[in-house]
């Protein structure tokens, strides 16, 4: 690895390049389901599938019980790389430091639209699409929540981009390591508390949100 490349410890490397598959493989599946039922705005010449929507579940169920542990690292080990208490730096527009600071809130945006999308789609019903009930609320709140993840997906990128160029998107997902970086350091400098109180909120949210998406199907709303 190049002396001017950033690293990332292994185990956001782990946690983050598993979240990036998986999402990337929701959104995807996602679009997919919607084609063969709805097609209401558009849709692309896919082939039907039979069992999409217990593919585009399975998938989704996976990334599901992968976020707690994700969201968990983001906010008490990375959460520098998160929105910040100050948001001083948002009137030095075009500044790098803007940019930086954007770049955070994007990734911040990341956890709370993943969270839109679980929620949403714990509350579906394999039985509706089939039958043309493509009205339902929750089916609609799913798809708001695909754009948003979606938008929010290119942002996401976009400003890594912007940040770091072309070495900090590798180093997310390359497979160098640094000798002291061993499951026994991982949890080193976890924070039971946060200083910053914007991001105790987003952190309640995203974690309720999880947490409710785990429990609210099993009462059948
Ligand atoms: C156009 C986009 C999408 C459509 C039409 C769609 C449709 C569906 C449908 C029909 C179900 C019920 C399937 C089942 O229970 O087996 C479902 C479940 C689910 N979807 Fe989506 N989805 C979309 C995008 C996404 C995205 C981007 C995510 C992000 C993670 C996501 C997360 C979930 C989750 C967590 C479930 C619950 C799975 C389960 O409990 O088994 N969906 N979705
Ligand atoms: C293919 C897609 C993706 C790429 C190329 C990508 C790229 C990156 C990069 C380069 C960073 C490092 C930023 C830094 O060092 O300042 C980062 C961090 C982050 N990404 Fe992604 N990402 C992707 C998908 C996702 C997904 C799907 C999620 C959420 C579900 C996500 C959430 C985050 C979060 C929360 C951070 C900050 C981690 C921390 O707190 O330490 N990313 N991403």
């Amino acid at each position: 690895m190049p002396q001017s490349s950033p690293y990332q410890p292994v185990l956001l490397r782990i946690l983050h390049s598993a979240a990036a598959i998986l999402i990337v493989l929701a959104l995807i599946t996602g679009f997919w389901v919607y084609n063969t039922y709805d097609k209401r705005w558009g849709g692309l010449a896919l082939p039907t599938l039979g069992d999409i929507q217990g593919i585009h579940g399975t998938i989704a169920l996976t990334f599901l019980l992968l976020f707690p542990f994700f969201a968990l690292y983001s906010f008490r080990l990375g959460d520098r790389r998160l929105v910040q208490q100050s948001f001083g730096q948002l009137n030095q527009l075009g500044k790098p430091i803007w940019w930086v600071t954007m770049h955070r809130v994007a990734n911040t945006l990341m956890l709370l639209a993943a969270t839109f999308s679980v929620v949403t789609g714990r509350m579906m019903k394999e039985e509706w699409l089939p039958a043309g009930e493509v009205n339902r609320s929750w089916y609609l709140a799913h798809l708001v929540a695909w754009a948003v993840l979606f938008l929010s997906l290119a942002l996401h990128i976009l400003l890594g981009v912007k940040v770091g160029g072309v070495p900090l998107i590798a180093s997310m997902f390359n497979w160098s390591r640094r000798e002291d970086d061993t499951p026994r350091t991982w949890l080193q400098g976890f924070k039971t508390r946060h200083s910053s109180s914007i991001l105790r909120i987003i952190e309640a949210i995203v974690i309720g949100g999880i947490l409710l998406a785990f429990i609210l199907p099993v009462f059948n709303l």
